[in-house]
């Protein structure tokens, strides 16, 4: 592992805003602050926001900065990344700011029910395999991590480049019945994009430089508890066209090529699962 990654690490450990909980303190137990963010973490009563898969944590502290009557958590596994978050918000002395590094997998051992306001997922990996479908952040189980600490009432916010996770999250809303408020397929050529929605996350700006339209999902889950899996027609197509195997030939735009193709992602390789680092 190179120096400078180590010295992140070290360095994470330093900042007030930075919890990185142990594994045992979260497999199969609850961990300590659990229920305890307000009271414990930031002192005061004020709604807590999260941004899952949050990076360099771009939509924590931009959202923190215009909502100081908030909290914001940002959850990331990969240390040397959530580091630039954490920095940045302790140099600007920002208490309603926390980055907490843990996989996404043990949410619920560490927000307990309804404690969670709302959720940010911004640019996650749009998990293209129709055997990894289960690893997207808007599949059945992770809604079910959700609903386990989320407000019935509090949004759930995806912005991605990815047209198959956007048309996917679209089918998941539907299947289970959602309540969706926005589910625009292009924020900045339609002209939908506000202050918030323009905020740019390091992998937003990637893809805007290829000229990729980024898109937004707005949703709620209400009171409904349970999702179970279920096959979705959209990635058979997506496998049986050989879409996948077009994307992950480098340098190939598949939108020229695709027929019939539900989405017009970049011919990126499909990232592997988050690695610690
Ligand atoms: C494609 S990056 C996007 C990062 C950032 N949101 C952005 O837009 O620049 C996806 C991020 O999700 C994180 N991630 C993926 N799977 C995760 C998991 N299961 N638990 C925690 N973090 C995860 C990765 O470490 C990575 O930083």
């Amino acid at each position: 592992m190179g120096k400078d990654k180590l010295r992140k690490f070290a360095e994470n450990l330093t900042f007030e805003c930075f919890v990185q909980p142990a594994f045992e303190e979260m497999f199969r137990t609850d961990h300590p602050l659990k229920g305890n963010w307000r009271k414990e973490f930031f002192h005061n009563d004020n709604p807590i926001v999260l941004e899952l898969g949050c990076g360099k944590g771009e939509y924590t502290v931009a959202l923190a900065e215009r909502n100081p009557d908030k909290n914001f958590i940002g959850v990331d596994i990969k240390g040397a990344r959530i580091w630039r978050g954490a920095k940045t918000a302790t140099e600007r002395k920002m208490s309603n700011v926390g980055f907490l590094r843990a996989r996404i997998e043990f949410i619920t051992s560490l927000f307990a029910e309804g404690e969670v306001d709302e959720i940010w997922i911004t640019f996650p990996d749009p998990q293209l395999r129709t055997k990894r479908a289960k690893k997207r952040l808007t599949a059945p189980i992770f809604l079910e991590y959700y609903a386990k600490l989320l407000r019935k009432d509090g949004w759930i916010n995806l912005k991605t480049d990815s047209q198959h996770l956007f048309a996917y999250t679209s089918a998941v809303i539907e299947k289970f019945g959602l309540k969706c408020e926005v589910a625009n397929n292009d924020i900045y050529g339609s002209g939908y994009a506000d202050e918030v929605l323009s905020v740019k996350t390091a992998y937003e700006q990637m893809y805007l430089e290829r000229g990729l339209p980024i898109t937004y999902t707005r949703f709620q889950l209400g009171e409904r508890k349970e999702f179970p899996m279920f096959d979705w027609e959209g990635d058979d197509i997506l496998e049986k066209d050989g879409e996948i195997e077009r994307k992950t030939e480098s340098g190939t735009d598949a939108r020229s090529k695709s027929r019939g193709c539900l989405h017009t992602m970049p011919c990126k390789k499909e990232e592997k699962p988050a690695k610690q680092d």
